[in-house]
């Protein structure tokens, strides 16, 4: 950690820091940075915030005055992402700790030494993903997209659920940011084979895993507000954007990918806007967030899928609804 914000030391709101990387010539598919509002105070933690989308996110938030904890399985990599920010701002407040959505046990380890340290959780970036990896399991033997992507958040936010409810319940709701994709619109969700023991295919279970997420969004959502919680979740799709994420195309498509990725992608900056739109907005409402805002019409969600996907995570990972 490199530095304590002074509470309440600067101007309400700040405009998103434009400083991107690496310059983007993505000139179709651009976003632009917005004003968002002061988060002094506030904590959040980001998944996979040690490089790529999470990296600007956690970047971003810390500018806005927010003590950010990155949650990541690659130490030196997360390291580094701490030393550049704080480089760039002497008063970031943020911290990396270790977190490998492939294993229960890593899951649980972090959620418990979070609460130990009796802080706040205002955010939850639910945003580390792999995709199109080769066939492959956690360490508890779920599929790889299905595991990372979706069950470990699952897990993750249900062990934190308790701290959401309770720093919802001053100030601004709490927000649980799923990082979804428009790859999910093609998803469908198996739950006869959810694990893609009969048949794999790298795009399919991507897909299933991102229609989890939206799926599992949708229900947290209506949960929180059932149970009168003041914890809003939502779904986000960041857009194309030009990150690390395509290193498992095959590879003359990989390097078609990366000439294409320069010209029409978004930089990572740019595919943060709707993360931290849906995170920090006023009036988020939960639903599907694209393009920086709220989609007026959300993608069909199925009630039932919803429900039923929800108790078969609860079974994979043996949670009770009473815990
Ligand atoms: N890029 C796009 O075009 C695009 C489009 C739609 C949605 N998305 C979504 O955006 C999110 C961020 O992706 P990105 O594009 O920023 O890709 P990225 O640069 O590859 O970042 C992915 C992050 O997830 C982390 N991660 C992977 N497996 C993990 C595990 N088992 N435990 C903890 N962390 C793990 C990675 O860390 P390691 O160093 O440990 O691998 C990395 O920090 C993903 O959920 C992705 O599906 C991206």
């Amino acid at each position: 950690m490199c530095a304590f914000v002074p509470p309440a030391a600067v101007a309400a709101v700040a405009p998103l820091s434009s400083s991107a990387p690496s310059p983007s010539w993505s000139w179709l598919n651009t976003l632009h940075p917005t004003v968002m509002p002061r988060q002094n105070g506030k904590v959040a933690i980001v998944t996979g915030g040690g490089r790529g989308i999470g990296y600007e996110v956690v970047r971003q938030l810390a500018r806005l005055g927010a003590h950010v904890i990155i949650g990541g399985r690659d130490e030196q990599e997360g390291l580094a992402a701490v030393r550049r920010i704080c480089e760039e701002d002497k008063e970031a407040k943020v911290e990396f700790r270790k977190l490998d959505l492939a294993s229960v046990l890593s899951i649980h380890q972090f959620a418990q030494s979070f609460k130990e340290r009796n802080l706040p959780l205002n955010i939850l970036v639910n945003n580390a993903g792999v995709m199109l990896v080769p066939e492959g399991r956690t360490g508890d033997g779920h599929e790889l997209h299905f595991g990372v992507n979706y069950l470990g958040h699952f897990l993750l936010t249900w062990l934190l659920l308790d701290l959401l409810k309770s720093s919802g319940e001053h100030g601004d709701a709490a927000r649980v940011v799923n990082v979804s994709s428009s790859a999910h619109s093609i998803g469908e969700i198996r739950l006869n084979d959810i694990n893609s023991s009969y048949h794999y295919s790298a795009h399919a279970a991507y897909c299933q895993s991102k229609l989890a997420q939206v799926s599992f969004s949708s229900h947290l959502h209506q949960e929180m507000q059932r149970g009168g919680f003041r914890v809003n979740s939502c779904a986000v799709d960041p857009g194309m954007v030009n990150t690390a994420l395509y290193c498992h195309l095959w590879t003359p498509l990989r390097m078609a990918q990366r000439v294409i990725a320069r010209l029409f992608f978004r930089t990572p900056a740019e595919g943060a806007v709707t993360v931290l739109s849906a995170a920090l907005s006023q009036d988020c409402k939960g639903g599907y967030w694209s393009n920086g805002h709220r989609e007026m019409t959300s993608p069909a969600f199925d009630p039932g899928l919803e429900l039923n996907l929800w108790e078969v995570s609860m079974q994979l990972l043996g949670l009770q609804s009473d815990q």
